[in-house]
């Protein structure tokens, strides 16, 4: 066996993606890749040695496929063809998995051509694992398009130390039983030595799910036993890499972009704030409707109140979102048509993904934070948002139904089901005394501070060393 890394991660994409060259279209660059994932596994790696990442470039076309290195770590590029990404990606991943696993927003689809574009690109991930990994090192899994992997590398490669972590929800038993693979799905994460979730309902919904197929049988409270293995299944909440955000957050640049952006919206007594990739899950269009609502009512004024959504560009290829792109665009339109004035939108909306730099000007200058998925694994702007307000200002406005929840309780927690409560919770977060407020936001800050990106991998890893 020829030599490898001692850790191997294994994720859709490379923390990287290939970006059309804006000076040379026959060409590319670097950009840094969309999504949570990315944002808290690059900085929890960082001091780890000997690490390799085997993911997707993101890009069809200018494919490069030899391995390069970046950021101290070896990158192993996976190529996908255009018909591939359709059914790997765009099908089976974000078609089926997506939509199951959260909750069922929109109508998961079922389809078989999908399922064998998964499991042949499931297959080739797991070859370029095998062919990455050292004797006996550790591997990583991630996320819900490389379900597969470690059965796979289970019949390759039985030396090595398998984990998987979801990022997004694992869905209750009753919806997940849909899923016409669910056995050789729960069976290969079974080939897990530890599967790790962002909450503990999710774990327990994979146990119970594991166990009522009659795949497991239960071994205490977070491991189950199966083909005289242990596997260990518990939450592991992820985290955010809050010094680095706290210490940019407090630079001259980041300080004077906030208060510029403030002059530029005519100095508003309140600014709200959005950021999220542009999906159905996130729940745009609610707080929208919301914010639309509390200006008829004359609640809210433009003169005192403005709205930022940042919207950023999403899985264009799928119908959803592509629905979901015009219901947001025709909201904003409508709201801004109804209340804005000349030179003053209320709401500014961005169907752009910026730099982090930009976001953390955003996030400065908002004095309100709406996070209202209706189901999210985690929400890491959330925990970046509260990590980057050094005067304790500013009020987080968070959905029950984000993972970020069962950590984030003094944020104004809502239902983004209940319009009416969405309502109330924003007319609280924006006439909250600012002493509550700071005291909401300490407190918000030490548990971020606490469980930070850092933390969040090593304890996996312990875990996995553990087995
Ligand atoms: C979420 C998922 C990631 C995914 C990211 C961006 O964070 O958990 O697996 O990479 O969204 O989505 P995309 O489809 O662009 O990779």
């Amino acid at each position: 066996m020829k030599p490898g890394a001692q850790l191997v991660v294994v994720a859709n994409r490379l923390p990287v993606k290939q970006i059309p060259d804006p000076d040379n279209a026959a060409d590319f660059v670097w950009g840094v890749s969309p999504g949570g994932l990315v944002a808290a596994l690059t900085p929890s790696l960082a001091s780890y040695d000997d690490v390799a990442w085997v993911g997707w470039t993101g890009h069809i076309g200018v494919e490069m496929t030899e391995r390069f290195r970046h950021d101290n770590m070896e990158l192993i590029p996976v190529a996908l063809t255009e018909d591939e990404k359709e059914l790997h990606y765009d099908g089976m991943s974000n078609g089926t998995f997506w939509p199951l696993y959260h909750d069922k927003v929109r109508a998961p689809e079922f389809h078989r051509t999908w399922w064998d574009g998964y499991k042949l690109i499931n297959r080739r991930f797991a070859e370029a694992v095998a062919d990455a990994a050292a004797p006996n090192a550790r591997v990583w899994i991630h996320d819900y398009q490389l379900q597969l992997v470690a059965g796979l590398l289970r019949e390759t490669r039985p030396d090595l130390r398998v984990g998987f972590f979801l990022h997004i929800p694992f869905p209750p038993p009753e919806l997940f039983n849909q899923l016409p693979w669910r056995t050789e799905i729960t069976s290969a994460l079974l080939d897990n030595d530890v599967v790790g979730f962002q909450t503990p309902d999710d774990a327990e919904n994979f146990s119970r799910l594991a166990v009522g197929l009659g795949l497991a049988s239960s071994e205490g409270k977070w491991a189950l036993s199966a083909d005289g293995r242990s596997i260990e299944v518990r939450a592991f909440p992820i985290g955010i890499d809050e010094e680095t955000v706290a210490y940019k957050a407090k630079q001259h640049g980041v300080t004077t972009g906030a208060s510029d952006l403030r002059a530029q919206l005519g100095n508003p007594r309140v600014v709200m704030l959005g950021v999220d990739r542009l999906d159905y899950t996130k729940g745009i269009d609610v707080r929208l409707r919301a914010f639309g609502e509390l200006l008829a009512e004359g609640k809210l004024s433009s003169h005192d109140a403005t709205m930022i959504q940042v919207a950023e560009p999403s899985r264009d290829k799928v119908n959803a979102y592509v629905d979901l792109r015009e219901r947001v665009e025709r909201l904003v339109g409508a709201i801004n048509g109804a209340h804005g004035r000349l030179g003053f939108p209320v709401v500014h909306y961005l169907h752009q993904s910026r730099p982090f730099e930009d976001l953390l000007a955003l996030y400065r200058a908002a004095d309100v934070m709406l996070v209202t998925p209706f189901r999210d694994g985690m929400n890491l702007v959330a925990k970046e948002y509260v990590a980057s307000r050094p005067d304790e200002s500013g009020v987080l406005v968070l959905s029950e139904f984000a993972g970020a929840a069962t950590e984030l309780t003094d944020a104004v927690i809502v239902n983004p089901y209940d319009l009416n409560g969405l309502k109330a919770a924003i007319m609280s977060a924006v006439n909250m005394d600012p002493a509550e407020g700071r005291h909401r936001m300490r407190a918000l800050q030490a548990t971020v501070r606490h469980n930070d990106a850092v933390t969040w991998a090593r304890s996996f890893l312990a875990a996995l060393d553990a087995t």
